[in-house]
């Protein structure tokens, strides 16, 4: 204080080199840097219906973690004027905070700068923050807001773009990426968000596309609109880009909190423990009422789901897009588990090429970041027909099992009804590495379903029969009986155990506490070559 008292003595310094003036000007210039592209444009984001990159960072972080770096940064270009325009921050708040917590990197692009446009510095901004993500083993969230790359800056801003891509990559599979699209996402810039983990949406806001629509009307002719070229719903329900889409951003940026609640904070970590009072021992008696006698009529699998997981809490992925397969997180018993079923009531839960290729990528993600998978099959083989062949069914469902075949996490199989052919294989079976593989005694595992089965092996005898039909009930009924259940498999061993559909919870837990331990290996190579 003394030392203080005679500086302010001196007369000789200039004010404005005082240490009460620089603390002074701190003060202001945050608070300059805190307004972003001035309050005209951020009552013009509000007007939209948008928060601004400050108030979606509040919204996603622990309150009052929020450090920032960088406020300061300015773009350093002088073409188009742009020596006249500079704003602290270049468009893009950074840092890190909490969620519940746990350490998290964030960027929030500033619609109110430039459109949130990315320039050589708002790119570097990212790449800092990427960089301390994977060095410190922590998610990288960004809040993505922006009119692509700055325009003015040319060849800078595509290189820094490129430089925010190659980051993704390496970052990918070592901690989770997590992007959430609150605004324009187009041209090259939505290859970052494609290459991250997971992708939320925002009805009405949010749109992604590689080429806008009047491109698209030049070119191709087609009157489209920013929302049905590539709005929430598009992406959520159609081209399965988007894991998830929400009607507002309060709900979007609470829901990647949840997320990030089942993920751990990088690949040599584990999920976070969430202590339960559901017992781990119980048993729901309405799943041996669930599968209905007729093996044509379906059922939802979601049931089986909400009695088998803690609380019957399920965040499913992907919710709206190739229905068909189930895949998602719950808990048993506390511990994170990457769920992956077929839906009966969806095209008999047939595998497609959307559901392959949605199935393969989940499956990957819980390997990659040491998430258990807990597999409920129920699948009568590949969807038959030109359009899947021709579009790559072959190749598409390839990816579903070679993600199956090289994941070495904990993998429990639980075959609820069907299990058929090829399908049979590829969903988690005990020979490509399925740890423990349950069945319940509606179990039916054969090479393909009954009709199809008996008229083949036994078409002559139908054919030479005095009575064709009578023989076909009785051949396909002794089929059943012989080959389409689960002792068969059972008897090999290729089934662990089959139990009684109200056990599959405690049985699930149980087998995850002996398998915590699991080591697996593959091969030492550079990477394999999934078929892409
Ligand atoms: C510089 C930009 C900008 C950009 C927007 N702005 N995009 N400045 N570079 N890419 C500025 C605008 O000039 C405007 O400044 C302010 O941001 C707000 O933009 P508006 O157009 O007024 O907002 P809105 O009507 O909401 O329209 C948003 C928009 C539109 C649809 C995003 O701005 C737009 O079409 N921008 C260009 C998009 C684009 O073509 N980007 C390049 C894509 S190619 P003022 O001062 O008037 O407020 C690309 C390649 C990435 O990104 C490559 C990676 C490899």
């Amino acid at each position: 204080m003394a030392v203080q008292d005679e500086r302010r003595a001196d007369e000789s310094i200039p004010e404005h080199l005082t240490t009460q003036y620089r603390i002074e000007e701190l003060r202001r210039r945050r608070e300059q840097a805190l307004l972003g592209g001035g309050p005209r444009r951020i009552e013009q984001q509000h007007a939209k219906g948008k928060l601004t990159a400050r108030e979606r960072l509040e919204l996603l972080l622990d309150p009052g973690s929020f450090q920032e770096l960088d406020a300061f940064v300015t773009h350093r270009a002088s073409e188009f004027g742009l020596e006249e325009e500079r704003y602290p921050g270049d468009g893009v708040v950074t840092g890190y905070g909490t969620i519940d917590g746990r350490l998290v990197y964030v960027f929030s692009q500033d619609f109110t700068v430039f459109g949130g446009s990315l320039s050589e510095m708002h790119g570097r901004k990212i790449c800092k923050i990427m960089d301390l993500a994977l060095e410190n083993g922590a998610p990288v969230i960004g809040l993505n807001d922006s009119g692509g790359a700055r325009i003015q800056e040319g060849v800078d801003s595509l290189g820094a773009y490129a430089e925010v891509f190659l980051r993704n990559v390496l970052a990918s599979g070592v901690i989770p990426q997590i992007s959430v699209i609150l605004g324009p996402c187009a041209g090259g810039a939505v290859y970052s968000p494609a290459m991250t983990d997971f992708v939320f949406m925002v009805e009405g806001i949010s749109y992604m596309f590689v080429t806008g629509p009047n491109v698209v009307k030049a070119v191709t002719h087609e009157d489209v609109t920013f929302d049905t070229l590539g709005g929430a719903s598009v992406h959520s329900a159609i081209s399965g880009v988007a894991h998830f889409s929400h009607d507002n951003e309060v709900a979007s940026l609470q829901a990647v909190r949840q997320l990030l609640s089942y993920l751990p904070s990088n690949n040599l970590d584990d999920p976070p423990l969430r202590p339960t009072a559901d017992p781990p021992d119980r048993m729901d008696e309405t799943l041996n009422s669930l599968i209905p006698d007729s093996p044509t009529r379906a059922y939802d699998m979601h049931a089986v789901l909400r009695a088998v997981l803690d609380d019957g809490e399920f965040l499913e992925v992907q919710a709206a897009f190739a229905q068909n397969l189930i895949v998602g997180f719950g808990r048993l018993a506390g511990r994170s588990v990457g769920v992956v079923a077929q839906q009966p009531s969806v095209l008999a839960g047939v595998l497609d090429i959307n559901s392959s290729t949605k199935g393969a990528r989940f499956v990957r993600f819980c390997d990659a970041f040491n998430i258990p998978l807990v597999t409920f099959v129920d699948v009568p083989g590949f969807l038959p027909g030109v359009n899947q062949e021709h579009g790559g069914i072959i190749r598409h469902g390839a990816k579903l099992l070679y993600a199956y075949c090289e994941a070495t996490v904990p993998k429990i199989t639980v075959i609820t009804r069907k299990a058929y052919g090829g399908a049979y294989d590829v969903m988690s079976s005990k020979h490509i590495r399925g740890d423990i593989n349950y069945a319940w005694p509606t179990a039916e595992i054969a090479v393909m379903g009954i009709d199809g089965a008996v008229n083949i092996i036994f078409r002559d005898e139908i054919a030479r029969s005095p009575d064709p039909e009578a023989t076909r009930k009785r051949l396909e009924a002794e089929y059943r009986e012989r080959l389409a259940n689960p002792y068969v498999a059972a008897s090999r061993g290729f089934i662990d155990e089959v139990i009684e559909p109200r056990e599959t919870r405690p049985r699930l837990i149980a087998a995850l506490e002996m398998l915590r331990n699991k080591r697996q290996t593959t091969p030492p190579k550079k990477h394999g070559n999934i078929p892409l």
